[in-house]
C-alpha cells in the first residue's frame, strides 16, 4: 500500500485497516517525551563527554541539543501533517518509498529493543542500591514483566503511570540543581577546552544519545488528542526543558566536582552528589536515576510496541501485529512481544557492540526523517528548509564519525531486515 503524497489524513485515515484511541493530552505527550529523553544519557553517558572534552562538554550539550531541536522540528512538522503511529516509517512511505519506510521502521526496533535491554538492566543496578532484594538482574526481569502488563491496560493508564515516574525523575534532578548551585567552584570550569575543537565535537557526538527519544510522541501519533496541534508543542516543550535541565544538571556537576572526578566514574551525577556530603542529596540521585531507567523502558515498550503494529499493518511484519485488543484498545500481539524480547535481552548480557550500531542504526532513522520533511509540499512546511538541512547534515556526521566496524554492522542488521522482509511478504 503507498499512499499519494498528497493524501490528506482523512484519506489516509480511511485507507487503514485498524485505529487505536486518542487519549493523551498535552501533559501526557510532554510526559512522554520527557519519559523517553532522561535516562542514561545524563546520569551515565555525562561522565564519558566530560572525559573527552573537560568541562567544554557544556558546549558539545548544547550543540547536541541544538541538532536534536532541527531534528525534533522536521518530526513535528510530519506528524501535524501524518499523525499515524509509526512515525518516521509512515513518513517514509507516505513521502519517499517503501525501501526508506522500512528502513526507518525496522532500524527503529532494532536500536530501541536493544537499548531496553540496556536500559532494563541499567534500572536494576540502581533499584538494587536502594532494595538490595534478588539480584540487580531478577530486578530487571520483574520491571519489564511489570510495565508489558502495565501497557495492557489501555495508553490512558501507561500515559498517567508514565508522568508520575517522570516527576520522580524531575524532582530528584531539581533537587540536586538546588542543593549544588551553591558549592559550584569557578576553578572547576578550568582549563575549559583541554582537548581543543575535537574534544568538544566527540563530546556533542556522545551527548546526542541523551536527547534521543524526542520524536517517540510522534511514534504514538494516533493516540495523541488533537494531534496537529498537541505534537508540535509537545516536541518543542520537551526538547527545550531537556536542553536547560541538563545544561543545569552538567554545569552542578562539573561545577562539585571537576570533569576529571566525573569522567572516572560510571555514576558522574551520584559521585557529584556525594561531594555534598549529605547522603539525602545523593539517594535522591539514585531514586531519580532508577525512575528514569523505568522511564526510559516504559516510553520504549510504548513506541516499539506501536511501531510494530504500524509495520504489521502494512505487512512488513505478520499481520497479527495490527491486531487492537478489544477491551483497551491497545496492540497487545506488539506489546507481548516487545516484553519478551526485552526480557532475553536484560537476561543476554553483553551486548555493548549491539547498542553502539544502534546509535548508527538510529541516526539513519533520523536523517530519513529529514529527507521526508524536505519531501513535504510548500504549505506543509512550518519552519523553513534549513531547518531540515541542517538536521540531516548533523545526522550524517555524526553517523560517519562512528567506527567503520560499528558501521558494517548497521549496513548487515538493515539488509538483513530487507530478507526477513521478503520471506514475511512471500507466506502472509
Ligand atoms: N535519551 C535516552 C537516555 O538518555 C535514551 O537514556
Amino acid at each position: 500500500m503507498h499512499f499519494h503524497q498528497t493524501a490528506t489524513f482523512t484519506e489516509i485515515q480511511m485507507k487503514g485497516k485498524t485505529e487505536l484511541v486518542r487519549a493523551l493530552s498535552l501533559t501526557d505527550a510532554v510526559g512522554v517525551g520527557l519519559g523517553a529523553i532522561i535516562g542514561a544519557g545524563i546520569f551515565v553517558v555525562t561522565g564519558v563527554a566530560a572525559g573527552v572534552s573537560g568541562p567544554s562538554f557544556l558546549v558539545g550539550l548544547l550543540v547536541a541539543g541544538l541538532v536534536a531541536s532541527f531534528n525534533g522540528l522536521s518530526s513535528a512538522q510530519l506528524a501535524a501533517v501524518y499523525p499515524r503511529s509509526g512515525g518516521t516509517y509512515e513518513y517514509g512511505y507516505q513521502l519517499l518509498n517503501p525501501v526508506f519506510g522500512f528502513s526507518a521502521g525496522w532500524m527503529f526496533l532494532v536500536s530501541k529493543l536493544s537499548a531496553a535491554g540496556v536500559v532494563a538492566i541499567g534500572f536494576g543496578n540502581y533499584f538494587y542500591q536502594i532494595f538490595p532484594v534478588g539480584s540487580p538482574t531478577v530486578i530487571a526481569v520483574v520491571a519489564v514483566i511489570l510495565l508489558t502488563v502495565a501497557n495492557m491496560f489501555g495508553i490512558r493508564k501507561a500515559g498517567k503511570l508514565n508522568l508520575f515516574i517522570v516527576s520522580i525523575t524531575l524532582i530528584s534532578l531539581s533537587y540536586f540543581i538546588f542543593s549544588g548551585f551553591p558549592e559550584v567552584q569557578a576553578a572547576n570550569f578550568t582549563p575549559f577546552a583541554p582537548f581543543g575543537f575535537s574534544g568538544i565535537a566527540e563530546s556533542e557526538a556522545i551527548l546526542f544519545f541523551a536527547f534521543t527519544g524526542y520524536a517517540r510522541i510522534a511514534t504514538l501519533a494516533e493516540e495523541v488528542r488533537n494531534p496537529e496541534k498537541t505534537i508540535p508543542k509537545a516536541i518543542i516543550i520537551t526538547i527545550i526543558s531537556a536542553i536547560v535541565l541538563y545544561s543545569l544538571v552538567s554545569f552542578v556537576a562539573v561545577g562539585l566536582i571537576g570533569t576529571l572526578e566525573m569522567s572516572g566514574s560510571k555514576s558522574p551525577l551520584q559521585l557529584a552528589a556525594q561531594s555534598l556530603n549529605s547522603p539525602f542529596v545523593s539517594r535522591i540521585i539514585i531514586i531519580g536515576a532508577a525512575a528514569a531507567m523505568l522511564g526510559v523502558l516504559l516510553s520504549q515498550i510504548l513506541g516499539i510496541s506501536r511501531m510494530m503494529f504500524a509495520m504489521g499493518r502494512r505487512r512488513d511484519l505478520p499481520s497479527f501485529f495490527e491486531r487492537i485488543h478489544p477491551k483497551y484498545k491497545v496492540p497487545h500481539v506488539g506489546i507481548g512481544f516487545t516484553g519478551a524480547i526485552i526480557l532475553v535481552l536484560a537476561t543476554a548480557g553483553n551486548f555493548e557492540f549491539i547498542v553502539r550500531t544502534a546509535s548508527f542504526t538510529i541516526l539513519l532513522y533520523y536523517g530519513i526523517t529529514n529527507i521526508a520533511a524536505l519531501q513535504q509540499p510548500k504549505n506543509q512546511q512550518r519552519y523553513g528548509k534549513f531547518v531540515a538541512v541542517l538536521g540531516l547534515a548533523g545526522c550524517l556526521a555524526m553517523a560517519v564519525s562512528l567506527p567503520f566496524k560499528v558501521m558494517a554492522v548497521g549496513i548487515v542488521i538493515l539488509f538483513t531486515g530487507f530478507l526477513l522482509r521478503s520471506i514475511i511478504k512471500k507466506i502472509s
